[in-house]
């Protein structure tokens, strides 16, 4: 069971084969149950693990602390402004530095780059906890979701609908490919995913006997989806353009009608989370409008975010079980 991951790093799907994708949600949902069944595990025993944070994080920071401890782990969060990374001592001495005291290191910032050299520096696993390109432990937790409500993930189909050009949609189309699904983008032309991403997507899917579809027109992108998925309308770092996103993704708000659109009884709502469903935080009382689900669908009977959020723990315990455990 995923047993040649050993010392690797986790920095993106892409660079991972289906069968070693599928061995980590297998080992997820093992994990998953010894966890209910009370039995805790000491596969990381002794290790000491770094959580460098340069973007904020609820579920990321605290799926990560958690696990390392319910595995014998001891976890150190480094926050923005902790440690000298980037600012008084480039990224390749720190990561030098933290692999002769660490055993492993996950990082969440902005550059992906940032992330591959930490990842060739440091000598020891470096996970990804959300860069601007790519959200590889995220959409583990969404497979996991996946192939807990349909038994498995071939031949589903996927819509993610909002902006598609950020970490979601990027991470999603490359995770849904691999393991043999129809992935569609459902976004406003000026948001479409690259297109050099798109092609190597559609290599993946050949390969695999999934689908890629990149669409503006909601109702072809959503019929028949068995999971309708969004993301926040601007991500961390781009606040700046909430106003113009709320123009031009309004119409692609998940709504009771979308659902009914794909024409499915039993299509589920994912979200990664944070969401803007209602009027109960700052942002969304500055902002009205800022609004990518309707709020009947994230508290509706199909909609399994907080089951999405829960599997971030089991993923990120069996990637680091996987990579570091013994
Ligand atoms: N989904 C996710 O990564 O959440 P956080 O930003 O809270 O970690
Ligand atoms: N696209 C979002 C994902 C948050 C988990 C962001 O980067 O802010």
């Amino acid at each position: 069971m995923a047993g040649n991951l050993k010392g690797r790093s986790f920095l993106k799907l892409l660079d991972f084969t289906p069968g070693e994708i599928g061995d980590l949600l297998s080992l997820s949902a093992t994990l998953k149950a010894n966890k209910r069944a009370g039995v805790s595990g000491r596969a990381l025993a002794g290790k000491n693990v770094a959580l460098i944070f340069e973007k904020a994080s609820t579920r990321t920071r605290c799926a990560f602390v958690t696990a390392c401890v319910d595995e014998g782990a001891h976890p150190e969060y480094l926050g923005k402004g902790d440690i000298q990374f980037g600012k008084k001592e480039t990224v390749a001495d720190t990561a030098r530095v933290l692999g002769r005291m660490f055993d492993g290191i996950q990082f969440r910032g902005f550059s992906q780059q940032v992330v591959e050299t930490l990842a060739q520096y440091s000598g020891v696993p470096v996970w990804n906890g959300l860069t601007d390109d790519w959200h590889p432990t995220q959409v583990l937790a969404d497979l996991m979701t996946m192939q807990e409500e349909f038994g498995s993930l071939k031949g589903l189909s996927l819509a993610y609908v909002g902006d598609g050009r950020n970490n979601m949609a990027n991470e999603l189309m490359v995770g849904c490919a691999k393991m043999g699904m129809h992935v569609r983008i459902v976004a406003p032309k000026a948001l479409f995913p690259k297109a050099e991403l798109v092609e190597t997507v559609r290599g993946i899917a050949a390969q695999t006997g999934g689908q890629v579809t990149v669409t503006d027109d909601v109702a072809v992108g959503v019929a028949g989806a068995h999971a309708l998925y969004t993301d926040v309308w601007a991500s961390m770092g781009e606040e700046a353009k909430i106003p113009e996103r709320i123009a031009m993704l309004k119409p692609y708000k998940i709504t009771r009608e979308m659902m009914a659109a794909t024409g499915r009884d039993d299509t589920i709502f994912l979200h990664c989370l944070p969401a803007f469903h209602n009027h109960d935080t700052d942002l969304a009382r500055q902002f009205p409008d800022i609004c990518e689900v309707e709020d009947e669908v994230f508290e509706g009977p199909r909609s399994r975010v907080f089951d999405e959020a829960e599997n971030r723990v089991h993923t990120i315990k069996a990637v680091m079980v996987a990579t570091l455990g013994r």
